[in-house]
């Protein structure tokens, strides 16, 4: 019996990085997936992946900033496979391009992560919410990020978007719990997905590793299992909470390895 055996999900953002990771171990765990994705081939492929493994799961579909896509992909769910008990707001976007300080950030592009990284949020809770009630409960789980809970010196939107995501768990957890419907959120550090580990200078991966209370980085699976869990059954007291998964990174005093290198130094 798998650990979310019989549940039906529906991951956005699923044909890659962290959302494949969830995607897969979801279904290796008993649960038909609805993989939905801006990257239909991706999410296809990733589907196929799953099915020869002996899992259960279909790829779509879905552009995360828009209302209508995001109802399609609850709707096919439902026709697909009969309900839907999990839903993972994974999709989020940055972009270190046009995001930056508040002075010189883009408007346009605040207004489409808002879209992308917090509307698809509200939007895919309110569309799955009232097939969850029908089922008798569901598990909502948002992927939120560090940038939520830390001020840093670009990507304003992408920060605030996801600080909102971690209130807009709490509210959600707090209107429909007695609804047997919980809503968590995973708030992932640095993760060395595929497309992170091709974009990142090994000079920025050692300014990460050296403020990781953990002597490595953090992987897709990471926050996969940790999704896995909020899923299950086995986190049924849990409500309202975004879980830090990030190495200890962000968890001590931030000046903790300065000073670590000044007491190294004293002692020689
Ligand atoms: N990787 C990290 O270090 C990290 C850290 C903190 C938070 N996160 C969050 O984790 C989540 C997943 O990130 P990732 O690193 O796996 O990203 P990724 O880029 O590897 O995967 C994102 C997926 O979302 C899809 N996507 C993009 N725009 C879409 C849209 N409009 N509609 C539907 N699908 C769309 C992409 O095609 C891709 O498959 C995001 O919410 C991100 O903000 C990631």
């Amino acid at each position: 019996m798998g650990r979310v055996q019989g549940k039906v999900a529906l991951v956005t953002g699923g044909a890659s990085g962290i959302g494949l990771s969830i995607s897969t171990l979801m279904a290796k765990e008993g649960a038909k997936v609805v993989i939905a994705d801006f990257n239909e081939a991706g999410a296809k492929e990733a589907a196929e992946n799953i099915k020869k493994q002996g899992g259960e799961a279909v790829g779509i579909f879905l552009d995360a900033g828009k209302a209508d896509s995001i109802q399609v992909a609850v709707d096919f769910t439902i026709e697909q496979y009969g309900t839907i008990t999990v839903l993972v707001n994974n999709v989020g976007l940055t972009n270190l391009q046009k995001d930056l300080d508040v002075v010189n950030l883009d408007l346009e592009e605040w207004d489409r992560l808002m879209d992308v990284n917090l509307k698809s949020v509200l939007l895919g809770s309110r569309f799955a919410i009232p097939h969850m009630i029908k089922a008798g409960g569901g598990s909502i789980i948002n992927t939120a990020s560090m940038a939520g809970f830390t001020g840093d010196a670009v990507r304003s939107a992408y920060g605030a978007s996801k600080a909102a995501v971690v209130n807009l768990t709490r509210y959600i957890a707090a209107q429909y719990g007695k609804d047997h419907i919980r809503c968590n959120g995973v708030a992932p550090g640095l993760i060395l997905t595929p497309a992170a580990k091709n974009n990142m200078p090994p000079a920025v991966l050692d300014i990460f590793a050296k403020f990781n209370a953990l002597p490595y980085h953090g992987e897709a699976d990471d926050i996969g299992y940790t999704v896995l869990f909020l899923a299950s059954d086995e986190s049924k007291f849990i409500t309202g909470q975004t879980i830090q998964v990030e190495g200890g990174h962000y968890m001590a005093n931030p000046s903790i390895s300065d000073f670590n290198d000044y007491v190294t130094k004293q002692s020689k």
